[in-house]
């Protein structure tokens, strides 16, 4: 049956080229914890809602977010930012008595945290 043969090859062939075509495509699509996340995103965000009681001489709580310039800092101590999160996440940070995030900027700040590592 040369027939059906040359049937299944090219019902396969868009397949081929399609599962190829995937391949060759630049990875285009945002990655969970994308590089640059922190700085492009997190901080920007950290700057406008947190820094004015989190930073400076006297932070509060001794919580000083404006030491964190970099992915690399926050690595050095993801418990503190996975802890930041949850307070975002449960509406206790920014005080409500402070201006708050929007939606957009809350969600992309708690992804951020609750995507890192544990770490002690
Ligand atoms: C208007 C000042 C103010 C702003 C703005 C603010 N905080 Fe706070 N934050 C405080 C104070 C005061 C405390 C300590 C009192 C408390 O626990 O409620 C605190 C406590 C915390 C704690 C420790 C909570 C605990 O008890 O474990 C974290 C984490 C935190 N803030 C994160 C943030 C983050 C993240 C932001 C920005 C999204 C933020 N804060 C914005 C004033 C502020």
């Amino acid at each position: 049956m040369v027939y059906t043969g040359l049937v299944k090859i090219l019902l396969l062939l868009p397949l081929i080229v399609v599962g190829c075509n995937s391949q060759q495509t630049p990875p285009t699509s945002p990655k969970p914890v994308a590089t640059g996340t922190y700085e492009n995103t997190v901080l920007p965000i950290s700057k406008k809602f947190c820094w004015k009681c989190h930073s400076g001489e006297k932070p509060a709580k001794g919580i000083d977010l404006s030491k964190y310039k970099t992915q690399a800092d926050v690595e050095k101590n993801t418990r503190a930012w996975r802890r930041a999160g949850r307070e975002v996440s449960g509406n206790q940070m920014p005080p409500k008595s402070e201006p708050q995030m929007s939606d957009a900027e809350k969600k992309a700040f708690t992804d951020y945290c609750k995507a890192l590592p544990r770490s002690e």
